[in-house]
């Protein structure tokens, strides 16, 4: 199978690295020629990776096609492109759902989209497709978590509630500050608390959904430290913030933005 990178910028990059480190039978993976140092440089990197001369010829190759450019350069990057009608399309493009992508890339009709988060570069982390395509889900297998999904109106929803990666470093920052402002030498800080972090998640990982709605409680002692910080967060409205945050960006961020 050869998966074709239309766009080889952070995200594919990512990807293609996860790709060339994983295990088993190697892909040809065919890189488009814009972002120059980039994709020149992972063609050198890897052995299975080619940086062919045009969009046109990783279309013309590619069994898979990646769309990984920004959403305001897609309407470019597409124009003129002819697509095969066997050809599954891999949309990395955040804003447009895989039935109205379809209508740019026919006749090429297979079409999901995917989020990948950075962390796909590192092996972990979820990465959704939507539709399951067969071919799609083995092309990605092993980069992390894959979640297959098939209710395009639904996608919104996937990449809103992953919009807290930001939010989530900032809060482990301020930690690390805090701990740094109190006299704890910042390496040691850093190792303390990135180490909680990785408990916490594999913790939340192992344990049942239906019992999730434990942990919280489970993780604080009646009177104790834990407890203190959860009440006094709570009690000025944080977590109901984060929620109306995500309210917020759902209902008015705007995924794809036309002509820019
Ligand atoms: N970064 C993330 O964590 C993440 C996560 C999920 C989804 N996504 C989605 O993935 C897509 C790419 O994001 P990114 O962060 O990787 O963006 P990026 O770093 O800006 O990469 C965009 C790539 O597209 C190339 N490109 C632009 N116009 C092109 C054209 N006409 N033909 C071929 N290639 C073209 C750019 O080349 P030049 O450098 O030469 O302009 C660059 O290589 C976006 O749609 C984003 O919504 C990103």
């Amino acid at each position: 199978m050869s998966i074709g990178f239309l766009g080889v910028g952070t995200i594919s990059a990512a990807v293609i690295r996860a790709m060339s480190q994983r295990g088993g039978p190697a892909e040809e993976l065919l890189l488009s020629p814009r972002s120059e140092h980039l994709s020149t440089a992972l063609a050198a990197e890897f052995p299975h990776c080619r940086r062919l001369g045009s969009n046109q010829e990783v279309v013309d190759e590619a069994d898979i096609v990646v769309l990984a450019m920004r959403p305001q350069q897609l309407d470019q990057a597409l124009e003129g492109l002819r697509f095969r009608d066997s050809q599954v399309i891999a949309s990395f493009v955040a804003g447009t759902p895989p039935s109205q992508m379809a209508t740019l890339v026919a006749p090429a009709h297979r079409v999901a989209q995917l989020i990948p988060l950075p962390a796909i570069e590192v092996n972990r982390g979820p990465l959704l497709i939507c539709p399951a395509i067969p071919e799609v889900e083995r092309a990605f297998a092993g980069l992390g978590d894959v979640i297959c999904w098939d209710d395009e109106t639904r996608i919104r929803v996937f990449s809103c509630a992953s919009a807290y990666m930001s939010t989530y470093y900032e809060m482990q920052n301020r930690i690390i500050d805090w701990m740094a402002a109190r006299g704890v030498e910042r390496e040691v800080a850093a190792r303390y608390i990135l180490s909680e972090l990785e408990g916490l998640a594999a913790v939340g990982k192992a344990t049942p959904v239906e019992r999730l709605g434990d942990l919280p409680d489970e993780h604080q002692t009646r009177g104790g430290l834990n407890e203190r910080v959860r009440r006094t967060l709570s009690e000025q409205g944080w977590f109901e913030d984060l929620t109306a945050a995500l309210d917020d960006t759902y209902d008015n961020a705007v995924l794809r933005r036309t002509g820019e």
